[in-house]
């Protein structure tokens, strides 16, 4: 299969012929319908996280079960799914106390020692990132990784679902509980801040304050629910959301990952208010905040993974938002790609030129 392989780190990935296994017990081998590219792919690409190449990248996927193996109970060929990085092992107590998404085991449901999934053709492992690699026309996961979902949903849409949608709706929707008619600030207006923008606006905030460097975003964030739009480089975005809503937002989501505009968004949060650090800022930067701010305002700060999921019962709902025209999916779609073009896409995300970008495959 054609797959786009990361062989170092700051290097575009390269349009390589890849060999996959076929599927062993508890796994599914799954054909790529489509897969968005999210900013932590180019995190990884950067050296921002540790992933280490050469590896195929990808994990915002959607497709169609082509082959199942032994035991496999869940998934049957032609089933629609979607993947999603954060697998359960079922038994450590994150996954028995009903936080999943929390699983510290790194689950692969393939042994160590075992066979590669992917290899080049002479037979060198290619490592799989996340248990998916959708930069590739098919995909062997572990069936913890996979949710089927209803057969009328679009799959290049569904594909969105997989991180980005799941992640920033989820910050809202799971991570915290936004009560109606709380205003909410959403710091980055990617893939994620769009959907973290559409999750206020379905549970029912009243000010939902949209802050991005790009102001062509901002016609977007206004059709998924943004009530006013801040352009961070034009005056202080800090004084500006200040003063929309009489000293800072009960709920303040930093969507981007970098230092300045996480201390920032701790400083839109109002007094008594959350601040939801999502956005993944380079393990190797710390940010300096002020503690007592904290304290004498009682703030809280919290960070959102991969929007406290539980992907299975999750992403079929998310779906049925999409369905029933509460989330708006297509709106989010920027461009649609072949796999060939990825390399261009990673740098229109580096320019900011995109909202989501989705590989489509044949
Ligand atoms: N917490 C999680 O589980 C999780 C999951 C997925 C992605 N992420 C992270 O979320 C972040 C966003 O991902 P994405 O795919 O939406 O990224 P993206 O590149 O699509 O969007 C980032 C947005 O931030 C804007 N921006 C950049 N610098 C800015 C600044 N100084 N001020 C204001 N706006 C600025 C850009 O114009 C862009 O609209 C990334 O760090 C990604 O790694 C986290
Ligand atoms: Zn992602
Ligand atoms: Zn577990």
């Amino acid at each position: 299969m054609r797959a786009a392989v990361m062989r170092a780190n700051k290097a575009p990935l390269e349009l390589e012929e890849v060999r996959i296994d076929d599927p062993g017990p508890g796994e599914v081998l799954v054909r790529t319908a489509a897969s968005g590219i999210c900013h932590s792919d180019l995190h990884v690409i950067e050296g921002h996280l540790p992933v280490p190449p050469p590896c195929i990248l990808g994990h915002e996927p959607a497709g169609v079960v082509e082959a199942v193996g032994p035991g496999v109970a869940d998934f049957a060929p032609g089933d629609h799914v979607i993947g999603c990085i954060t697998s359960w092992c079922g038994v450590c107590k994150f996954c028995t106390e009903g936080r999943p998404y929390l699983c510290p085991t790194q689950y692969t449901g393939r042994p160590g020692g075992s066979r590669p999934r992917l290899a080049s053709p002479g037979g060198d492992p290619i490592g799989q990132f996340a248990n998916l690699s959708s930069f590739a026309e098919k995909m062997l996961c572990p069936e913890r990784s996979l949710v089927k979902i209803r057969d009328d949903m679009p799959l290049d849409r569904a594909s969105l679902i997989g991180c980005g949608v799941t992640t920033g709706l989820g910050a809202a929707l799971n991570t915290v509980h936004i009560p109606a008619g709380a205003s909410a600030v959403i710091v980055g207006c990617g893939g994620v801040g769009l959907a973290a923008i559409q999750g206020a606006r379905i549970v029912g905030a009243s000010r939902i304050i949209a802050v991005d460097a790009q102001p062509w975003k901002f016609d977007l964030a206004r059709k998924l629910g943004a009530t006013d739009c801040i352009d961070a480089t034009a005056g202080d975005p800090v004084a500006a959301v200040q003063a929309l809503t009489g000293g800072g937002a009960d709920f303040a989501f930093e969507c981007i990952g970098l230092v300045p505009t996480v201390q920032q968004t701790l400083a839109m949060t109002g007094r008594g208010g959350t601040a939801v650090l999502v956005g993944v800022v380079p393990i190797t930067e710390l940010v300096p905040i002020s503690a007592a701010d904290l304290v004498l305002q009682e703030k809280k700060v919290t960070g959102s993974y991969m929007g406290s999921n539980r992907f299975r019962f999750d992403m079929p709902r998310y779906v049925d938002f999409y369905l029933d025209g509460r989330l708006l999916l297509d709106e989010m779609i920027s461009s649609r790609i072949a796999l060939e073009e990825v390399n261009e896409a990673f740098d229109r995300m580096r320019k900011g030129e995109a909202a989501r970008q989705v590989i489509v495959f044949d």
